[in-house]
């Protein structure tokens, strides 16, 4: 087995990262950690001002990203996405999914109870955490790592899909089925060798969450507090703390015998009981 260094097991150097949902909040920190360990990073998103912004970040810490435009609940938008970033950067090694969302007018609230969500709306969140946050890219960006024999593919998943959350019935279903489906690739896509993993952020805040989340003074507001008292860390995550989780799945020198894996990166909200 070849010598490594502490340095080379967390060194990207050669490896081609597309990022889903670079463009977003969690997404572009994802991006930052992986150029800073050396990758090219294809920054994939709709919204083209918030990926120029996430590369021209990059290129101020020295790292190399491009922005790809892509609907990711599109088969079509995603594989041209894909031809682009082929032209430019080479075959992806590396495939995270963190385009995602939750939909804070769809929650199970004692004025809005379970049986009052409609089927589109259930159906909304199911197409893009589901359809774009995981189905679609793998099968895009899958095979072709399959055919070069080498590739980490990481899921963002969520607490929520690990326990149901109040109030976020239909994301926190549809996040459980990126725990399912990530297992479920990792049996099929081994024996290719392509590693699958999932990374479960705890509460970050975000525009779509901040509603919930957040007063308007800026404030905690109660939820906040409750999540807070049911994560032993008492607080909530920064964007950057998951670079390092993804940094190693990403690497096949740190990571090269694991897959199927989720890693919690959640202050020990998962780990928490009475
Ligand atoms: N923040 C948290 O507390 C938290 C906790 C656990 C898990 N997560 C998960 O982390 C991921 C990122 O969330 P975030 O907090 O960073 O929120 P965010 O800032 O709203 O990012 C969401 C990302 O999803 C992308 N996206 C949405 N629809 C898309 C589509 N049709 N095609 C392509 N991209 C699409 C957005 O890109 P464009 O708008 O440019 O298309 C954006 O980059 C999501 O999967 C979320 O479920 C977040």
């Amino acid at each position: 087995m070849k010598k490594t260094t502490h340095n080379s097991l967390f060194d990207l150097t050669g490896e081609v990262a597309v990022v889903i949902g670079g463009t977003g909040m969690l997404g572009s920190a994802i991006v930052r950690g992986l150029a800073d360990a050396g990758a090219a990073v294809a920054v994939v998103g709709r919204h083209q001002e918030r990926g120029e912004q996430c590369v021209k970040a990059v290129a101020a810490r020295g790292g190399n990203a491009e922005f790809f435009s892509a609907d990711a609940v599109s088969r079509e938008s995603l594989r041209a996405a894909r031809l682009a970033i082929e032209k430019k950067f080479g075959v992806a090694s590396v495939l995270v999914n963190a385009a995602g969302g939750n939909d804070p007018m769809v929650v199970a609230s004692p004025d809005h109870p379970f049986e009052s969500i409609t089927f589109p709306d259930w159906q909304k969140h199911f197409e893009l955490n589901v359809g774009g946050g995981i189905l679609l890219p793998c099968q895009e960006f899958g095979p072709a790592m399959c055919g070069r024999g080498r590739g980490s593919i990481i899921n963002i998943a969520s607490v929520t899909g690990h326990i149901p959350v109040p109030r976020m019935v239909a994301y926190s279903a549809s996040k459980s089925v990126i725990l399912n489906l990530t297992k479920y690739l990792a049996r099929e896509w081994a024996g290719k060798g392509v590693r699958v993993n999932s990374i479960t952020p705890g509460w970050i805040p975000a525009e779509y969450n901040r509603r919930l989340l957040i007063n308007e003074d800026g404030a905690p507001g109660a939820r906040a507090e409750a999540i807070f008292r049911h994560t032993p860390m008492g607080r909530f995550g920064e964007p950057d703390e998951l670079a390092g989780a993804t940094v190693f799945l990403a690497s096949p020198h740190a990571s090269g015998f694991v897959t199927g894996i989720d890693i919690p990166v959640d202050g020990g909200f998962l780990a928490q009981t009475i």
